[in-house]
Formats: structure tokens, sequence, C-alpha cells
């Protein structure tokens, strides 16, 4: 079994500054705490021991010579001495003041004597601690062979150093302490500039660039964009991104606008044109003139691919205006009634499908637009008639879920296209032609579709702030549309700014 490796949350530069300085103050504070310790002791020793060197030369040698020269005895307390002569036990003192001394045991008498020979060296004397000991070996003038030993207690020494050890501890510490504080309050004021430069950018992810008015009014503070600091950079490129961002926005946006314009306007220079075409076709077969058959079956032909392009003209002129956002008039709509009448009315044009309703008591009211809320009733009821075989069943369905109104329509023909689904809801999609027929239950004599009532479907949905989605397999396809009951505050806002 594999587990997945555990990711470490990267470190924030705040937190990296900060440890890094204190570190380095600690390693620092270390470094010369002991160098300084290390050097005095040393020092301190280097006295010791010539003192210890020092006594040693008032030492005299002999049977006799027990007792220290004049002086010696005040040297110090914690001075010891220590005698081994041929013939006679050793013998050694521990001075405790001036002129008193404690006579040593044998054990601390050997101790002492053990010491090597030569330099002074660190003896540890058991009952009175370490000691520097210096043992000399020679003959008295009486000619005895024997040895002396002088020590000095390390006491002062040891003092001394771990006062210091203390000293250098604290003076750290503090030190620590002072770097942290101001690593913290330097990195703040160091990257308060890049907070600043984060929430521009925050800001702008919160603008609505995808729709409507595509300026970009955020910018980075000119205190923020000085390219002569780090921050700057950033702040500045951020600021450069954004004009080209804006520019290439606002371009789109205006060929958008043209297209948009030029569909809208060429469609409503055909509706004349158009309606000519139909008058005259239409005079002409009336006449009273007998026509040849031929030219009936042209005339007749003429009307029908008249009045489809105008359905198509009328469409493409309805996408226009609901891409633009324009002409919707929004009030209460009673949905329950809309769908019956609309079912009612497909029932009477298509009663070879068999059409149900299942909606609660009236009134589900959602607040919209009621002719294009019809529309896409009408629209989506066409398409389960016009696409599916005679016999096939309808359900449309109504129901209120929380703030939405959810209406499904569901028949069990034989299914969409699943290559067609992804792109269902684009203008001119649709399926194959070969399958459709003359006439819908929008009472539209049009022969063939043009694809763009499912996308005149989802403008209107759009528009409403709805969703609409698609499921779709053989023997069952199901629209489902969910429009909120109400409109929010900001939209009605803008209605009435236009
Ligand atoms: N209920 C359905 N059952 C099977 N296919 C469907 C159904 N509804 C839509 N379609 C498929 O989706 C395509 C697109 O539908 P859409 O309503 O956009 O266009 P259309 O019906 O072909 O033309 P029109 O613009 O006249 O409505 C249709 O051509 C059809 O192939
Ligand atoms: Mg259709």
């Amino acid at each position: 079994m594999t587990t997945a490796p555990h990711v470490r949350a990267p470190w924030s530069i705040r937190r990296r500054l900060v440890l890094g300085v204190v570190a380095l103050v600690a390693v620092v504070g270390v470094l010369i705490g002991t160098v300084s310790v290390f050097a005095l002791r040393q020092n301190l020793l280097q006295r010791l021991d010539s003192q210890v060197e020092e006594v040693m030369r008032f030492v005299t040698t002999g049977p006799g010579g027990s007792q220290l020269p004049g002086g010696a005895d005040n040297l110090r307390s914690g001075l010891v001495v220590a005698y081994a002569f041929e013939g006679s036990d050793p013998v050694g003192y521990v001075y405790t003041g001036p002129g008193s001394r404690t006579a040593l045991t044998s054990e601390q008498i050997s101790q002492v004597l053990a010491a090597s020979r030569g330099s002074v060296t660190t003896v540890q004397i058991s009952g009175l601690g370490s000691y520097r000991v210096q043992v000399r070996e020679g003959t008295t003038v009486q000619g005895v062979a024997g040895a002396a030993a002088v020590g000095m207690s390390m006491s002062e020494v040891d003092t001394t150093t771990w006062t210091l050890v203390g000293i250098f501890a604290l003076v750290t510490a503090g030190a620590l302490l002072l770097a942290a504080a101001g690593a913290v309050a330097l990195t703040r004021v160091a990257l308060r500039p890049l907070g600043r430069v984060t929430e521009t950018a925050t800001r702008v992810t919160e603008l609505q660039l995808a729709s409507g008015d595509v300026a970009i009014p955020e910018r980075v503070p000119a205190s923020e964009a000085d390219p002569r600091t780090e921050v700057g950079q950033v702040g500045a490129a951020i600021n450069r991104m954004l004009g080209h961002v804006e520019n290439a926005l606002v371009a789109r946006q205006q060929s958008e606008e043209k297209v948009r314009r030029f569909v809208a306007d060429a469609s409503h220079e055909l509706r004349t044109p158009l309606a000519s075409i139909r008058g005259y076709a239409e005079l002409t077969r009336r006449s009273d003139e007998e026509l040849p058959v031929d030219a009936i079956r042209s005339l007749d032909r003429i009307e029908s691919e008249s009045i489809r392009m105008t359905a198509l003209v009328e469409d493409l002129l309805e996408l226009a205006r609901l891409d633009e956002g324009q002409g919707l008039v929004f009030g209460e709509v009673e949905l329950v009634r809309l769908v019956t009448d609309a079912v009612g009315d497909a029932y009477v044009a298509a009663p070879d499908h068999e059409w149900e309703v299942v909606a609660p008591e009236p009134p589900l009211a959602v607040e919209g637009d009621a002719a294009r809320l019809h529309q896409v009733v009408v629209n989506l009821l066409a398409n389960a008639h016009r696409h599916t075989p005679e016999g096939t069943a309808v359900t449309v369905t109504l129901a209120a879920e929380g703030d939405e109104v959810v209406l499904t329509v569901a028949d069990d023909g034989p299914g969409i296209d699943p290559e067609l689904q992804p792109r269902l809801f684009e203008r001119f999609a649709r399926g194959d032609v070969s399958r459709t027929r003359t006439t819908d239950v929008a009472g539209r004599s049009t022969s063939g579709s043009t694809g763009l009532g499912l996308a005149i479907v989802a403008a209107v949905v759009e528009a409403h702030h709805g969703t609409i989605g698609v499921e779709s397999e053989p023997g069952d396809t199901r629209f489902t549309v969910r429009l909120p009951r109400r409109r929010n505050a900001s939209d009605e806002a803008g209605d009435l700014a236009d």
C-alpha cells in the first residue's frame, strides 16, 4: 500500500527571516561566549600556575623543613603543601587562614604527591576539590632524597568561569529576544507594501470581467509601484499587466459589440424585404389568372421559405437583444398557468404525442419576463415534439425547491446525439436534419430547423439568473430549468440605471 507523501506547508518569508536572524544571533552569541570564557579561564589558570611555581621556590626541603618560610603562610587559604622523604612518613597540610593549617590525611597526601613531575597539573583531592599541583624531586642538604608538592585550589577560577558563563547566557538570551522582536517588526514593515500589492490583485479577481463593463479601475498604488524597490518591481509589473489585460478586454468587447450590432441591424433590415417577398408571392398565387402547376408549387416554396427565413431573422434579432441584456420586462409570472396553457396548445397542435403536466396548485410565481419564459417552455415543447416520433410521451413537471422553481421537460423519445450534447445550447447547433418535420407546436409552419431554439432558451434562462441542463439517453431525454423566484437587489438597481 502506498501512502500519499506528506507535504510540509512552506515557510513564510516573515518566519524564515525571523528564525534566520534569531539563529544567527544565537550562533554568534555562543561563539563569542565560548571563546571569551575559554580565554579568560586559560589566563586565570596561568596566573594560578605561576603562583604555584612561586610558592614552590619558597619551599625548603629537608626533614625539618615542614614549615614554609615567612610570608608564604599569608599567601592564601586553600594552599596545600606535602613532603615525602626517605625514611620518614610523608606529611601534608592545607592552609585554612594566615598561620593556621590542618594536616592532610594520608590518602590526600598520596593524591597530591602522585601528580606528574615537572609542570603544574590538575589533581582531584578528595574532600578538597580540584587543585593545580606541582611536585619537585630532589635531595636535601643532608643528602636525603625526597619530593615536595605545592597545590592551589581552582575553586576561584571555576567560580569566575561559571559566573562569566552565566553572564554570557543572560546577555545572549536578551540579545535573542531583542533580535526576534526587531526582526518581526522589520519584516512587518518591509512586507507591508507586498500586502498592499496582494490586496490590489485580490480586488481585481473580484471584478466581473466576463460581461458588461470590462474596465479595470484597480491599480497598485504608486508608492508600491516604484521599480527601484523589489516590491515596487512586482507592483509595476502587475500594473503593466493590468493595463494590457484591460486593453485586450476592451478591444474584445468592442469587436463583440460590433458583431452583435451587425447581426441586429442585418436582421432588422431583412424583415422588410422578406415581408415583401412573401406578400408578392401570395399576391401572385391569388391572382385570377390561371397559373401552371409548376409555378404554383414554386410560389408555395417561396412563401414557406420566406416564412422560415422570417422566423430565423426574428430568432437572430431576439438573441442579439438578449445578448445586450435589453428588452426584458420583469414582473410577477405565474408559472403553473403558463405551463398548463403551453402544454394545452401543444396537445391541440400535436395530438400524435402524449402530453402530461405535473404541477402543484397555483400560484407558483417567479419574477421574470412572461413572454420570454413562455418562449422557453414553447421551445422545449417544440423540440420534444419535433425531434421525437409519433406516440412519444412528454411530461412537463413544475416544482418549487427552496428559493428556486424547477421546470423539467422529459420525453421518452430516441434521445439526443451524444456528440451534439456538449454544444447543444450553442447557436446553430442541431442534429440530423432528415428527421425534421415541417411544422411545430409553436405553430410556425417551418420546414427544417435552425438550431437557434435552445440558444434562445439558454439566453433567456441566463438573463433570469437561472440554469439549464440536459440529460439524455435513448428513451429518456430531460431538460431541467432552474429559475430563482426573486431577482437580487443589485439587478433591480441595474435595471433602474438602464
Ligand atoms: N427532446 C429532444 N429529443 C431529441 N433531440 C432533441 C430534443 N431537443 C433538442 N434536440 C436536438 O437538439 C438540436 C438543437 O435544438 P434547437 O431547439 O436548438 O434547434 P432546432 O430545434 O433544431 O431548431 P429551432 O431553432 O427551430 O428550434 C435539435 O436539432 C435536435 O437534434
Ligand atoms: Mg428547437
